[in-house]
């Protein structure tokens, strides 16, 4: 069946459209309290690993903003829990893996799974998902990119410089090589498995990109990502968020991913300059600009689409949504681009 919302496609495809479509990262979360009524019932895997309550929480957003596509409610952290490394969600803290990946023999023990069969409740919550959203908007599938996921197995928990991580690939670039391709393949049949379920576009989130230097990340970074655009790009769109990766965009440009995301540290000029004006681009509001009164979120919405230009362009913000942003300012948000015309 076909999508009834095209604009989120037709703008991966770089067509020409009425409006941007919009969609916010971290969009399924904890500013919304019909997400926080289900936290208080269900641990963060729980909600992960039953396809009735990710799905649940995939469409929250959707039925109270109208975002013009969906992401599922996931984690970039169940690929590593699918590798047999241990993963938990400490309320407060956030993600901790108590046996870090730090030697040859860690890596060792890390395993290339059968996505379907250890992942399968992923794939179960696209499907569950896709009944209940009606083809009304696209669904985004994604995962982290394999430096990102490097990052939390190798630190063991999220970090301000990720410096375990960096001293890891520093000293035993073999051995980090070696998890890099592991998570890669990993998450390469992940993310051709979602698109088989049902998934409309896939997004790699190289949230941690922005850590590395741009030589260590042409050597840790993006040739995985790479990797992942070739074997993804016949199935479904790709589009490539590196937090803090202004500087690979030109790279990024050329990979054959149909869309780039870009935070705000980056103007638009200069994001349309470094990708090379042709490529869809993806962002780039600060998430704290949503504290904002709601009557300026408008004015600089509307701005930013002007700056980025309407075509070749999704309005987002250039990283995750916060917990503590009042729902009427992402209603405002959302509801600035939708009324926006030329
Ligand atoms: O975007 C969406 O709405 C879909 C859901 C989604 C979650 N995590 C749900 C979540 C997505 C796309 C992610 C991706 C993710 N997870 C990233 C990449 C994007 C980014 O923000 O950079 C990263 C780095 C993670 C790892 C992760 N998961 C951290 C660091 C944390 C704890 C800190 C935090 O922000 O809460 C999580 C937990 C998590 N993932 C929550 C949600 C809603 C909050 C915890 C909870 O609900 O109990």
């Amino acid at each position: 069946m076909a999508i009834k919302n095209t604009l989120f496609l037709q703008a991966l495809k770089g067509e020409t459209v009425e409006r941007p479509p919009v969609w916010m990262m971290r969009q399924a979360g904890r500013y919304l309290p019909e997400f926080m009524e289900l936290k208080k019932k269900y641990d963060f895997f729980t909600r992960c690993q039953t396809p009735e309550l990710a799905s649940e929480i995939t469409v929250q957003p959707i039925r109270r903003f109208g975002m013009d596509a969906a992401i599922l409610f996931s984690d970039i952290l169940v690929i590593p829990q699918a590798m047999a490394i241990e993963v938990e969600m400490k309320p407060n803290f956030g993600p901790y893996l108590p046996n870090p990946i730090r030697s040859q023999k860690d890596l060792d023990r890390v395993i290339v799974p059968d996505v379907h069969e250890s992942l399968g409740y992923v794939l179960d919550a696209i499907k569950m998902t896709k009944v209940k959203l009606q083809d009304e908007v696209p669904l985004i599938g994604f995962a982290g990119s394999p430096w990102t996921i490097l990052c939390y197995c190798v630190q063991g928990q999220g970090s301000k410089t990720f410096d375990k991580a960096k001293e890891f690939c520093f000293t035993q670039p073999l051995v980090a090589h070696g998890l890099l391709q592991k998570i890669t393949d990993t998450t390469i049949a992940y993310l051709k498995a979602k698109v088989a379920a049902g998934v409309n576009a896939v997004q790699v989130f190289d949230s941690w990109g922005g850590m590395l230097s741009p030589e260590d990340y042409n050597e840790f970074s993006w040739p995985y990502i790479q990797q992942i655009v070739d074997a993804l790009k016949n199935e479904a769109p790709v589009i490539v968020f590196g937090k803090g990766c202004w500087f690979a965009l030109k790279t990024m440009s050329q990979s054959g991913a149909a869309a780039l995301g870009v935070d705000w540290t980056c103007s638009a000029q200069n994001a349309r300059y470094l990708s090379g004006g042709n490529i869809t681009l993806q962002g780039n509001f600060d998430p704290t600009r949503l504290f904002s009164p709601p009557a300026e979120i408008k004015k600089m919405v509307t701005k930013m689409i002007r700056d980025f230009g309407k075509d070749r362009y999704i309005v987002n913000l250039g990283h995750g949504i916060l917990p503590t942003v009042p729902v009427e300012n992402a209603k405002a948000f959302i509801d600035a681009v939708k009324s926006y015309s030329e």
